[in-house]
C-alpha cells in the first residue's frame, strides 16, 4: 500500500464545507483504485485560531508542516474578525514564502455542463504560470503619515532569478501541450519592471525556438480571456497580473468556484501546497451552495504532483460526468448542494 501523508488547513468561510468535500472525493478515488491510502493531519489554523492565540499559525508552524508530502488548503480570510493582511501574511503567504512556493499553476478549462457566461464558449483549455513569491507582492513599502498627509508606497520587486523561473517554467509546459506561450506584459506603461520582464522573456524564448511565444499587454490579455480564451494554452504572468487573471479564467469556465491552484516548490526540498483559486467566500458560508469542484480539481492537482496522475485524471473526469449529468451547484446553474454534488462525484468514481 502506497501512503500519502498530507497536512489539511480547512481556514475559513467555505474552506471548511469544500475541504471535507475534497478528501470524501480522495479517499473514494483511492479506494476503488486500491494500494494508494492518504494519512490527514487537519491544522486548525484560520482567523477564529488567530483570536485565541494572537497568530495564525504557531511560531514553529513551518517546522511541523515540513515532513508531509503535501499541504490541502482551503482559504484563510474573514475580515469581520481579523483585517485580511494580516490573515493572510499570518498563514497563507507566510507558507507560500517559507517553502519557496515560487510558481503558482492555474489551469482552466472549458467542459461540458458548465455554465459559462460566454455567448458561445469554445473548447478553450489553458494554464496560468503565476509568478508567486515576488513581483507587485513585495515585502518592502509601507505607510507615512505625517501631518495631514498620508502616504502608501509599494515597491515592486523583480529579479532575473524569480522572473527567469517562472518563464521557464512556463516554456517547459508549453512542450508538453499546445507549444504556445503568452506572456503577460506592461511594458507599454510607466512601470520600470515590466520592460525588465520582457528581457527575461526574450533571452527565454531564444531557448525554446520550437515554442511558438508573444507577449501581451495585460489589459488587452484580460479581455482577450473573455473574447477568445481558445487562443491561450500557457500564459506566464507575474504575481499580481496572474492573481487577477487567474479569477477570469474562473469566471469564463462559470464560476471561480471550479477553478484550481497549485502552489509549487521546485525544489522539493519543502512541500508544495494545493489551494483553490476561491477564497473564503463569506457571502455564502454556511448555506451548503460553495462549489466543492475548485478544491476537489486542486486535489486533482496535488495527485498529480505526488505522481499519482491517472488517480487525478478519474477524478476530473468524474467531475466531468457530473457536471454534464447536471449535479451541479447554483454558481453554475444547478440546484444541488455541495454535498449532493461531492456523493454523486463520489459516486461517479466508484462506477
Ligand atoms: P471569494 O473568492 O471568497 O468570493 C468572491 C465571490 O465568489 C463571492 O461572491 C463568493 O460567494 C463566490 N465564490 C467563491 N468561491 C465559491 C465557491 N466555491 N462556490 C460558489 N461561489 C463561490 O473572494 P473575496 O470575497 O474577495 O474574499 C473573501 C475572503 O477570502 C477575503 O478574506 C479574502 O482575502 C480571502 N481570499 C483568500 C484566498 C485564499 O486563501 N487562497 C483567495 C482569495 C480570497
Ligand atoms: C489568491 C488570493 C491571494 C493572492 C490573496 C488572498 C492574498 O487572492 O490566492 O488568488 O492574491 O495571492
Ligand atoms: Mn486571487
Amino acid at each position: 500500500m502506497k501512503r500519502f501523508s498530507i497536512a489539511v488547513i480547512p481556514g475559513d468561510g467555505i474552506g471548511r464545507e469544500v475541504v471535507p468535500a475534497a478528501l470524501n472525493v480522495l479517499d473514494t478515488a483511492a479506494s476503488a483504485h486500491g494500494g494508494i491510502a492518504f494519512d490527514y493531519t487537519e491544522f486548525p489554523w484560520s482567523c477564529e485560531y488567530y483570536l485565541e492565540h494572537g497568530e495564525m499559525m504557531p511560531e514553529d508552524g513551518l517546522e511541523q508542516l515540513k515532513k508531509f508530502d503535501a499541504i490541502l488548503l482551503g482559504a484563510v480570510g474573514n475580515p469581520q474578525l481579523v483585517p485580511d493582511h494580516v490573515s493572510l501574511w499570518g498563514l497563507l503567504i507566510n507558507i507560500r514564502r517559507g517553502f519557496q512556493q515560487s510558481i503558482n499553476i492555474r489551469p482552466a478549462k472549458y467542459f461540458e455542463g458548465l455554465r459559462s457566461p460566454l455567448a458561445d464558449p469554445k473548447q478553450f483549455d489553458f494554464i496560468v504560470v503565476r509568478e508567486n513569491s515576488e513581483g507587485e507582492y513585495s515585502e518592502v513599502g509601507g505607510r507615512i503619515h505625517q501631518g495631514s498627509s498620508q502616504i502608501a508606497i509599494q515597491n515592486s520587486i523583480f529579479t532575473r532569478p524569480g522572473v527567469e523561473n517562472a518563464l521557464r517554467y512556463g516554456f517547459e509546459l508549453a512542450k508538453g501541450r499546445k507549444g504556445h506561450v503568452t506572456s503577460a506584459t506592461k511594458s507599454n506603461g510607466i512601470v520600470h519592471t515590466m520592460p525588465f520582464w520582457d528581457e527575461v522573456f526574450a533571452d527565454v524564448k531564444a531557448d525554446y525556438p520550437e515554442i511558438e511565444a508573444e507577449s501581451t499587454h495585460i489589459d488587452a490579455l484580460a479581455a482577450f480571456f473573455v473574447t477568445k480564451p481558445e487562443a491561450f494554452d500557457v500564459v506566464v504572468a507575474s504575481n499580481l497580473f496572474g492573481d487577477i487573471l487567474t479569477d477570469i479564467g474562473g469566471a469564463v469556465m462559470g464560476s471561480i468556484g471550479i477553478a484550481p491552484a497549485a502552489n509549487i516548490n521546485l525544489s522539493g526540498e519543502f512541500p508544495s501546497m494545493f489551494e483553490p483559486v476561491h477564497g473564503s467566500a463569506p457571502d455564502i458560508v454556511g448555506k451548503h451552495i460553495a462549489n466543492p469542484i475548485g478544491q476537489i480539481w486542486t486535489a486533482k492537482m496535488m495527485l498529480d504532483h505526488l505522481g499519482e496522475t491517472e488517480l487525478g485524471a478519474g477524478i476530473l473526469s468524474a467531475v466531468e460526468e457530473v457536471t454534464k449529468n447536471g449535479v451541479k451547484t447554483p454558481d453554475i446553474g444547478g440546484s444541488a448542494t455541495t454535498e449532493e454534488v461531492t456523493a454523486a462525484i463520489c459516486e461517479q468514481l466508484k462506477k
